[in-house]
């Protein structure tokens, strides 16, 4: 436990045991949402309570909470946090109460759109329902519910639509994490990599260690090598040098958003994984669930960048590794052009061509 904490910390497992849920409501004390601390993994499996939607904010934007579906589900349980104790109100000013909540949500994070979208669902299910409050919360908790669900289902269908993609034999290179610690099921671009050793491919994964916080090296390569994938772990510089001697077959990557004419925003470093994967002939794909494409933004130009502190280039673990008199520029996520993008795997198959009329299609 760990006593200065405004969260209640549940300690479960040492690493490499199973990983618990990523996120789970919780019933106890009115209902709370319980997450898996990712920042302290690999080397601490904690589970946090958070009874406040300022916790839930903190952990979205710490990172406890990471990765564009697992966001969005934190936020749609979020909603339902904030609004626990408005259960007695008038129907109005419940509503408002968790509109306001949901602004408040929206600004933990600017980039993966998964946040806006689910915070958007949980309230429109909530305007709907007629009567009091009560009702109205329970409704909104259940839509939290679906959220969670349908995400997990999605994940499933988007690594049976992709993990064709994968060689048996081949060589696979990933960035950030866009596995089951992003979302509430087997992830999206990792999920490619669950389906294909499912069905008997063997391949050797090489994950970006991805700096500056490294969910590549302390979270990819956990989950992988917990489920028996062969998996390596290379610096953010070496994936040019390693296309260029031919070790990379396909290049997976996920994303937070995807424009309407198909440029991505993903982690930081995803762009120059894709021109160098054009420059070397190798495939590359995105993985996403269509809650993840942003019709409203017509070109990558438009997709809002998280600028994250100075502070997380310039202290490495609890040494300090940039001089005082160097500034830091600290990008979260870039923006890789569609037409660099030879597929988009989604849970209704594969955008392919990435064109802007193939993406219109899918959205229906
Ligand atoms: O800053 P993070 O760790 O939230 O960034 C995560 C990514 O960039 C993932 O690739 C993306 O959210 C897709 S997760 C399925």
């Amino acid at each position: 436990m760990n006593g200065e904490s405004p969260f209640l910390v549940h300690p479960c497992g040492p690493p490499g045991t199973d990983l618990p849920p990523v996120l789970s409501w919780v019933d106890e004390e009115g209902g709370a949402l319980r997450l898996l601390d990712q920042t302290l993994l690999p080397g601490r499996l904690e589970l946090r309570t958070c009874r406040t939607v300022e916790q839930v904010w903190e952990a979205i934007r710490s990172l406890r909470v990471r990765g564009a579906p697992a966001i969005g589900v934190a936020a749609a349980y979020g909603l339902c946090v904030a609004t626990r104790d408005d259960r007695g109100r008038a129907r109005d000013e419940f509503l408002e109460a968790a509109r306001r909540a949901g602004e408040y949500l929206l600004t933990a994070r600017p980039t993966a759109v998964n946040l806006a979208w689910a915070v958007q669902r949980v309230l429109a299910r909530a305007a709907d329902v007629r009567g009091a409050a009560d009702g109205i919360w329970s409704a909104m908790l259940e839509e939290a519910r679906a959220i969670a669900r349908e995400d997990a289902e999605t994940c499933r269908r988007i690594g049976e639509a992709g993990a064709e993609l994968i060689p048996d034999g081949g060589g696979v290179l990933t960035h950030c994490n866009a596995g089951r610690l992003a979302t509430t099921g087997i992830g999206t671009a990792l999920a490619l990599l669950y389906v294909a050793h499912e069905r008997g491919r063997r391949f050797q994964v090489y994950v970006d260690e991805t700096r500056p916080l490294l969910q590549g090296a302390r979270l990819t390569a956990l989950e992988l090598s917990a489920a028996g994938i062969d998996v390596t772990v290379v610096c953010d510089g070496a994936a040019a040098a390693l296309m260029k001697s031919g070790q990379v077959h396909v290049v997976v990557v996920g994303a937070d958003r995807v424009a309407a004419n198909g440029d991505v925003a993903n982690k930081i470093g995803t762009y120059s994984l894709a021109v160098c994967a054009h420059h070397h002939n190798i495939p590359f794909c995105v993985a996403a669930p269509l809650s993840t494409f942003d019709p409203a933004v017509a070109a990558g130009e438009a997709i809002p960048i998280e600028r994250r502190g100075e502070e997380e280039l310039r202290w490495l673990a609890d040494r300090r590794v940039i001089a005082d008199g160097a500034r830091c520029y600290n990008p979260a996520f870039d923006v890789t052009p569609g037409r660099l993008i030879s597929a988009i795997v989604t849970e209704k198959g594969l955008v392919k061509p990435v064109t802007a009329r193939n993406i219109a299609r899918f959205l229906g």
